[in-house]
């Protein structure tokens, strides 16, 4: 079983003034593929997100940890910051491929700054903001996602035949 948690990243959903729909709308599109835990809502701050996703990082329980949300261009957007604080190893393919589909929707997936990376044996991938936007980019990882899992475990001893 694949577990993974999800990290609304909001000012104003972690404050009650935006009901959040795109924790339901990641839960929706993940519960197929894995065990998706209730998600958590927290502001647009540095050290919260780091603090937040090195705790369930290390608590061992995740293979993949989606944030949503702070990753453009405003001011209070922090989560790639964050998110590289907090990581060991990058791995760029993943917004990478996300970008270049989204691109193909909209030529504002440029302005997305998400990155990617293992933290121990766990995934951290950004994904933007809104329900629609954060669909789009997760639909991207969602063929690989197994085999993503299977090597970060470390379980998968042949790539040769995977397509
Ligand atoms: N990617 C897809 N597939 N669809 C979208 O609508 N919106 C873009 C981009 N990526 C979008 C997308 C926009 S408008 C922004 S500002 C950035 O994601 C960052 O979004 P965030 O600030 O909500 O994280």
């Amino acid at each position: 079983m694949i577990n993974v948690a999800i990290l609304i990243i909001s000012d104003k959903s972690s404050l009650g003034l935006r009901d959040d729909q795109t924790g339901p709308a990641l839960i929706e599109a993940l519960s197929p593929h894995a065990r998706v835990r209730p998600v958590q809502i927290i502001p647009d701050e540095f050290k919260a997100i780091k603090a937040t996703l090195i705790e369930l990082a290390d608590a061992g329980e995740y293979d993949i940890i989606f944030t949503s949300g702070g990753t453009g261009l405003s001011p209070r957007d922090v989560t790639p910051e964050a998110t590289l604080a907090a990581i060991e190893r990058p791995v760029p393919g993943i917004p990478e491929a996300m970008r270049t589909a989204s691109l193909e929707i909209t030529p504002r997936a440029m302005l997305s700054r998400a990155v990617a990376g293992l933290r121990g044996k766990t995934l951290i991938i950004n994904l933007p903001g809104s329900p629609k936007a954060a669909l789009e980019n997760v639909q991207v990882f969602l063929p690989t996602l197994e085999h993503a899992v299977e090597t970060l475990r470390g379980d998968a001893h042949e790539c040769a035949d995977n397509t």
